[in-house]
């Protein structure tokens, strides 16, 4: 559904020297920096999949969802979306897909949503019976029937979010680019645009492309991720072979000692321990066969006052592999 070919992006932005002199000078010889946002990138997405797009701020990600939606050019490479070029901007392309921008409204302030609705519908020439059938199985989906004839400035933001879903999506798209969807919202909105999503993909079998900030909505969501790092690819896989990227799965065994006979520069044999000097927990990182023989190993060490076990936190699997790269 989704084919993307040495995809690149290079963005070039005029360098002012600081202070008055450096914008004469700038007159006369224009210094240009060069980022290139996305770089060589490749992949391609079935039909149905949902696909988490992952990477730190300024990786390249709002770019590349700009680009397969056609609203940014790229300077080098292809994009296909279900067989058209997003950059020729054709009609039937614009009823193919559909973008939502976590950080931009597209619906109007001063109107009710159902209004910019009701536009939408003639935009894109919605028959009227499936405009309404629609709009009933989203509205229920996103439980906002209650909401439609407010003013959209006076909405929550978890609702307007709900309903910039409602515009991106009545005219059926088959495709779906979701950058930060569940941005700023509260964890029960979040949680809701997620079960949305989740079923919406499961119903319909619409291939969405998303990024999120929130390991949450990755891990709730998706089981293929593509990761990128300053325009980079640099991996695209099963999500728990993210998380077991060494091989294997680890964990995280933090424990309090009782009293003063623990000592104090005990280490595991078994993983990386290291001591947290506030607390004075000890925190030892292992692979998951070896949870209980470091069990056993803290507990005829000396007592202990609290143990927890937990899988290490997907945000620092990810951060370790920008850090690697
Ligand atoms: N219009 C533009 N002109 C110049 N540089 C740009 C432009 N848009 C993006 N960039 C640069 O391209 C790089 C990638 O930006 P992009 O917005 O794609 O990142 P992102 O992965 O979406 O980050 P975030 O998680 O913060 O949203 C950044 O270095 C950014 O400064
Ligand atoms: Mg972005």
């Amino acid at each position: 559904m989704i084919e993307v070919q040495n995809l690149t992006r290079i963005f070039r932005t005029y360098k002012k020297q600081p202070g008055f002199w450096g914008g004469v000078r700038g007159l006369f010889k224009r210094e240009f920096e060069e980022t290139a946002a996305a770089k060589n990138i490749t992949f391609s997405i079935g039909e149905g999949e949902l696909v988490g797009f992952l990477g730190p701020n300024g990786a390249g990600k709002t770019t590349t969802l700009k680009m397969l939606s056609g609203l940014i050019y790229p300077t080098s490479g292809t994009a296909r979306v279900a067989g058209y070029d997003p950059g020729k901007r054709e009609n039937a392309y614009r009823r193919l897909f559909a973008l939502v921008l976590g950080q931009k409204n597209q619906l109007w302030w001063d109107l009710p949503a159902i209004e910019s609705f009701l536009l939408l519908r003639h935009i894109y020439g919605i028959p009227a019976a499936q405009y309404q059938e629609t709009l009933d199985e989203l509205v229920d989906l996103l439980d906002v029937r209650a909401k439609l004839n407010v003013m959209v400035r006076e909405l929550s933001l978890g609702e307007r979010m709900k309903m910039e879903l409602i515009a991106a999506l009545l005219h059926r798209p088959r495709v779906l680019f979701l950058d930060e969807p569940t941005i700023g919202l509260d964890v029960i909105s979040q949680k809701s645009v997620r079960r949305f999503l989740r079923e919406y993909n499961r119903k319909h079998k619409v291939t969405i492309l998303l990024t999120s900030h929130y390991m949450a909505d990755i891990k709730e969501l998706c089981d293929r991720v593509i990761v990128i790092h300053k325009g980079l690819k640099i991996y695209d896989g099963a999500l728990a072979r993210l998380e077991n990227a060494d091989g294997s799965r680890k964990k995280i065994i933090t424990f309090l000692p009782a009293g003063g006979t623990f000592p104090e520069t005990w280490q595991s044999r078994h993983g990386e321990t290291k001591r947290d000097v506030e607390t004075g927990k000890f925190i030892v990182r292992v692979p998951s066969d070896n949870v209980v023989a470091v069990s056993q190993e803290i507990l005829t060490t000396g007592p202990v006052a609290d143990i927890t076990i937990e899988d290490i936190p997907l945000e620092d699997v990810i951060s370790e592999l920008f850090a690697a790269q």
